[in-house]
């Protein structure tokens, strides 16, 4: 037995016998043409006791069987000398992956898990991001990532998607921030506005029911029924439960009848276009959200609107007037997050050189936020906008139509 693998009979040994393994995740199987693409195992409790549950996944369907820890051993073990070359796993505080060559020799990595805190550091370069510890790792087979196209079937992020695959682990990771403020003791409820391709959203799914085990209902929206009709049709095949999409204008909101409002725990929008932002940021306010994320899109509304001001020469160019414009309408939507009763901040989403639009304004419903707090936010949205000289945005008007009635 070579070191790597006495190693790894090891770690699996002990994350067997101290029920600590996390998750793990089997791929590339051995023989060509195999039914079995993929086996994923996490733990279960089942009558109180902690076993194993073994996914296999074929094109086709899922098949669950549970072992108890010394069953549940030997069939890893099985898995990772007979059946598949890869191996992820994942235990508390770190993270192994096993990849077995062509000509049998065993590779053994191990890597530290990212604190939390850590994790928010910057790293920037493509050089960086391949080793960078991501949630939703690059080289293991994620399925919803290769029906999305972001990955090869053999696990490779494609280089072409390189910087979507960091934008939506990056996102994950503010999600991670928060989860502490949500709900533990019920299902969560989810809803993501302008999802598009939903790369996002399938991945908010994957971290919340494959990561963290929660029960979630998952709802994307978009305007655009070819896109939501191929989510559907990925949310079927890969068997994701609680996860749905639906055509229609974020205004309109034509999920009523599916969502409880009045349980929303999550709103997460992603570069959805100029006000739709608003109006996911409306939304999610409106429904009194336990927490709300947004990285805005481009924006017009503002940029229309400025130079009347002695703020002129700040926008007599039209680079500048653009950036301007961003930077104003951000913090006015994140002093409207804050006067409607929301622990805000606006955070460096991804690094600049990967796309301009990189801030994340992310709030965090306080019930016990002061009053004075309150007030000070909206008189600061009503002064800046008097030394901007423009309008209060449509996000403004509409909070205030909402809060008189
Ligand atoms: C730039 S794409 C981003 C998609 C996705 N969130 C992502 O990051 O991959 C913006 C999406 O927002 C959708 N969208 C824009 N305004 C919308 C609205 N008012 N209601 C619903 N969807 C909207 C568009 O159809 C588009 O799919």
């Amino acid at each position: 037995m070579s070191n790597e693998t006495e190693e790894i009979s090891q770690v699996l040994s002990q994350a067997c016998c101290t029920h600590t393994l996390i998750r793990g995740v089997f791929s590339a199987p051995r023989t060509t043409g195999s039914s079995v693409l993929r086996v994923v195992v996490k733990p279960v409790v089942i009558r109180d006791q902690w076993q194993l549950q073994f996914t296999s996944e074929t094109p086709t369907q899922q098949i669950h069987k549970n072992l108890p820890p010394d069953d549940a051993l030997a069939e890893m073990l099985r898995l990772v000398a007979m059946e598949f070359r890869n191996l992820h796993l994942s235990l508390p505080g770190n993270e192994y992956t096993v990849q077995h060559s062509r000509k049998g020799k065993c590779f053994l990595k191990k890597r530290n898990m990212v604190a939390p805190d850590a994790s928010l550091t910057a790293v920037s370069g493509q050089d960086h991001n391949r080793t960078k510890k991501h949630i939703i790792p690059d080289g293991v087979t994620c399925p919803f990532l290769i029906r999305t196209g972001l990955m090869s079937e053999s696990g490779r992020v494609h280089a072409s998607q390189y910087r979507k695959f960091r934008q939506i682990n990056r996102y994950l990771e503010f999600v991670q921030d928060i989860l502490h403020a949500l709900p533990t003791d019920r299902e969560l409820t989810i809803v993501d506005f302008g999802c598009g391709k939903s790369y996002l959203t399938f991945a908010t799914h994957y971290l919340l029911s494959e990561i963290y085990h929660r029960e979630v209902r998952i709802f994307g929206l978009d305007r655009r029924r070819d896109v939501v009709e191929h989510c559907n049709r990925i949310a079927t095949d890969l068997h994701l439960q609680g996860l749905q999409f639906d055509v229609g204008d974020i205004r309109d909101f034509p999920m009523a009848e599916q969502v409880e409002t009045d349980r929303v725990d999550l709103v997460i929008s992603l570069h959805a276009c100029d006000t739709a932002t608003d109006d996911a940021l409306y939304r999610a306010m409106e429904w009194n959200s336990k927490v709300v994320m947004a990285v805005p899109c481009c924006q017009h509304e503002l940029n229309q609107s400025l130079g009347r001001s002695a703020l002129a020469p700040l926008t007599a160019y039209g680079a500048t007037k653009e950036r301007f414009a961003s930077l104003a309408t951000d913090t006015m939507r994140a002093m409207l997050m804050t006067a409607m009763g929301y622990q805000t901040q606006v955070l460096e989403f991804i690094e600049t050189e990967h796309t301009p639009k990189n801030l994340l304004l992310r709030g965090v419903r306080d019930v016990s936020m002061k009053p004075s707090v309150i007030e000070a936010a909206w008189r600061q949205v009503r002064e800046l906008r008097a030394t901007l000289g423009v309008e209060p945005l449509a996000l403004e008007r509409q909070l205030e139509l909402n809060n008189k009635s």
